[in-house]
């Protein structure tokens, strides 16, 4: 009986019309680590509901945010191994395969939105996406985050030798840590959803983030201040396993491809709105003291940390940093 009436469904699907019809019947699991409301998990979501609805149904996907289904220390194997289709971490957290994915972590390298779209939509980023291929992925696009700022429980920082001696949590990376260190910090690396109780328990007195990871991780309950820097960026790669994106049809990868693409339209017009609203509810909270710097305190920080730019922009490839620094042009 079930059978007959999962005939009768698929009949009636097929004719609803043309925008509907001959899509491959598909599940596409895709996980991240951030939380739904998030530049990240709305154009996630965005994706689902295109995928969905242009497909007829046809094509579902199971968005897990939160870490939920696989978090920092086993997404990217997940994806290799097919057990996911898309994750989404950070640039930086690819860097095990190709350096330059460290390319957002470069102290001031990019300006502003405008400068990281043209840089991303451009060869540079494209060719940066494309060293993934021989590693059994495919990367599909970057999705913003946002600049990096710093947050911990023990002193107002206004100047980078404040930050000397605290023991700092980031994504990982060799750039990032370096920059920790030239000030005098130490840095390590704790999957983003471990952050939290690592900043309870005081294992790490401070971390940097986008403004809006800041407020949706609650970290205002276990941080009392925070130094807008834009230091660095934190930015996605949207990464799918390529055997599987290989084997899917035509109009299947179509289909995917175009809503990839608002996807990453609703995450970039998201993201500054988000910010705007996570900035005012941590003042309105008043949880952390926020120290804004002048232009002044903001070259101090630029000063300090030149060096790690310096060395790390002659390590990567010269191509794609030549491109990315001409999109700020
Ligand atoms: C982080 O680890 O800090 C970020 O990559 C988390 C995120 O937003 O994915």
């Amino acid at each position: 009986l079930a059978g007959c009436g999962g005939n009768e469904a698929s009949s009636t699907e097929a004719a609803k019309g043309d925008s509907d019809a001959g899509y491959q019947k598909l599940s596409i699991k895709l996980s991240h680590v951030a939380s739904d409301n998030t530049p990240k998990g709305l154009a996630a979501l965005k994706f689902k509901e295109l995928v969905e609805s242009e497909s007829g149904g046809n094509i579902e996907v199971k968005v897990y945010p939160s870490g939920q289904l696989y978090g920092d220390n086993d997404e990217i194997e997940a994806v290799q191994a097919n057990n996911v289709q898309i994750i989404i971490p950070s640039a930086a957290k690819l860097s095990g395969f190709e350096e330059t994915f460290e390319i957002f972590d470069l102290p001031f390298m990019f300006k502003n939105e405008e400068h990281l779209r043209a840089f991303e939509d451009g060869e540079g980023g494209q060719e940066l996406l494309a060293t993934l291929d021989e590693y059994g992925m495919k990367g599909l696009s970057f999705w913003p985050n946002g600049f990096k700022h710093i947050t911990n429980n023990k002193v107002a920082v206004d100047d980078p030798s404040d930050v000397k001696g605290l023991k700092v949590r980031t994504h990982g990376g060799q750039i990032i840590n370096e920059v920790y260190e030239t000030m005098g910090a130490s840095s390590t690396k704790i999957a983003f959803n471990e952050t939290y109780q690592a900043l309870q328990l005081g294992t790490i007195d401070g971390q940097e983030n986008s403004i809006v990871n800041i407020e949706t991780q609650k970290y205002g309950e276990v941080q009392n201040h925070l130094t807008l820097t834009s230091h660095a960026r934190s930015e996605y790669a949207v990464v799918t396993n390529k055997q599987w994106w290989d084997g899917l049809e035509p109009k299947t990868q179509e289909l995917l491809t175009k809503a990839m693409k608002e996807a990453t339209n609703e995450g970039r017009n998201q993201v500054e709105k988000l910010e705007t609203e996570a900035i005012e509810k941590i003042k309105s909270e008043g949880k952390m003291a926020i120290v804004e710097l002048t232009d002044e305190q903001k070259e101090a920080f630029k000063q300090a940390i030149q060096p790690v730019f310096d060395k790390w922009a002659q390590k990567m490839n010269q191509d794609i940093i030549n491109k990315a620094i001409e999109a700020g042009n």
